[in-house]
């Protein structure tokens, strides 16, 4: 990433909620120091209940990242050598390589052109006798299209687990995001919604059985200590993280209609500089609430690295989620998939782009980013 200067826009901006919390922050790590309790405990098992009741899951589990969550969630499910799980491949790469780690076979289906998460009518003609799960992701924070994917999971009797990493907090028919599955997965990477000071993670499950596996498949499978069930992970959550996230969470809500009124305001300044037609706005569906973990726009394909070269020279961040859809990174070359296979992925891959996105972004710094666009589409335009 380019250093940033004093008056440069940053993708999201982490200091600003420890500036807001200072104080309840260094308290907490205070506290957990003073405890002398370093990895779960009670900071722990109240930030459990306090995300269970947040989420309105029965069950939260602490662990040590988003990328440990689905890990754990497709260990719990018995998911290896043979199986096959359908993922999209327009998201982050955790969602695929956890199930190509665990020896199961990733299988792509494509998203759907406005919301970018898996498209339900791809996902039947994927379904075979070794298909054991589906993991839709909720991309930028609004929901995948549930009914549909649960309606297919129930005919195959087969699992999902959300990858709702980029979503807490988000609704989609009135129901909590990671809680429309067999097990939802959140991360707290820094700059995530709820973000803690590192890595962390939680799985959630409204299934007793399943929550007692998951909290012993992040302890290397053991219950009790130095007995072991399953060859599990070390993915304990840090008291510290636990901690910190504990001030953090009774925030959420407030940040969240913070990044939603940011990405009102986004909308708001591209049609009032006339530029609908070349960043065209996020589709927010109806029967969803989206938590804009990302404001993306799309753009013509030909414009974006000229407008990406633009506004970074401008002190404006920008970035790509994603730039390659998942099958056609180098290390998935032996699933064996071609350009080609996956058009709606690959579009999207070519022509996203995410602008600054935090609750405390200013109406003054939105401007500044769409007046920035606006210089280059217009001096195109002009030169064309
Ligand atoms: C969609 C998605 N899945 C999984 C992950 C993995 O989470 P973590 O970085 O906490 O391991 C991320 C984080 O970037 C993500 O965005």
């Amino acid at each position: 990433m380019n250093k940033l200067s004093r008056n440069d826009i940053p993708m999201c901006d982490v200091m600003e909620q420890y500036r807001q919390l200072k104080e309840e922050m260094d308290a907490a790590v205070l506290r957990v120091l003073a405890s002398g309790q370093a990895i779960l405990g009670p900071e722990v098992t109240a930030l459990e209940n306090e995300i269970a009741e947040y989420s309105g899951s029965n069950h939260a589990i602490g662990c040590g990242s988003g990328t440990d969550a689905l890990l754990l969630a497709l260990m719990a499910l018995d998911i290896g050598m043979g199986d096959e799980v359908i993922v999209p491949p327009f998201t982050f790469f955790a969602t695929a390589s956890c199930v190509h780690r665990l020896g199961a076979k990733v299988v792509f289906a494509d998203i759907d052109p406005l919301s970018y998460n898996i498209d339900p009518k791809q996902i039947e003609n994927k379904i075979t006798p070794q298909t054991k799960a589906i993991i839709p992701v909720h991309l930028y924070g609004q929901c995948a299209d549930m009914d549909a994917i649960r309606a297919i999971a129930k005919k195959y009797q087969i699992a999902i687990i959300e990858d709702a990493a980029q979503a807490i907090g988000a609704e989609y028919r009135g129901q909590k995001a990671g809680t429309m599955s067999d097990i939802g997965c959140f991360s707290f990477y820094p700059s995530k919604n709820l973000g803690a000071f590192g890595d962390a993670g939680m799985v959630v499950t409204q299934s007793e059985s399943l929550a007692k596996k998951l909290r012993a498949l992040r302890v290397h499978g053991m219950e009790p200590r130095y007995y072991h069930h399953y060859v599990g992970l070390n993915a304990r959550l840090d008291a510290i993280h636990a901690a910190m996230l504990r001030v953090k969470l009774p925030h959420l809500e407030r940040w969240t209609k913070g990044r939603i009124e940011v990405a009102n305001r986004y909308d708001e300044y591209i049609h009032a500089a006339r530029l609908d037609s070349i960043l065209s706005k996020p589709t927010r569906l109806p029967d969803r609430r989206c938590v804009f973990h990302q404001y993306v726009v799309r753009t013509p394909t030909n414009l974006r690295d000229g407008l990406v070269q633009h506004l970074k020279q401008n002190g404006v961040s920008c970035d790509i989620y994603y730039p390659l859809p998942l099958h056609l990174q180098p290390c998935f070359q032996s699933l064996g998939y071609r350009k080609g296979d996956f058009p709606i992925s690959e579009l999207a891959s070519e022509s996203v782009l995410a602008f600054p996105m935090y609750p405390e972004l200013t109406s003054v710094q939105q401007m500044r980013v769409i007046d920035t666009c606006a210089q280059f589409i217009h001096k195109g335009r002009v030169a064309a």
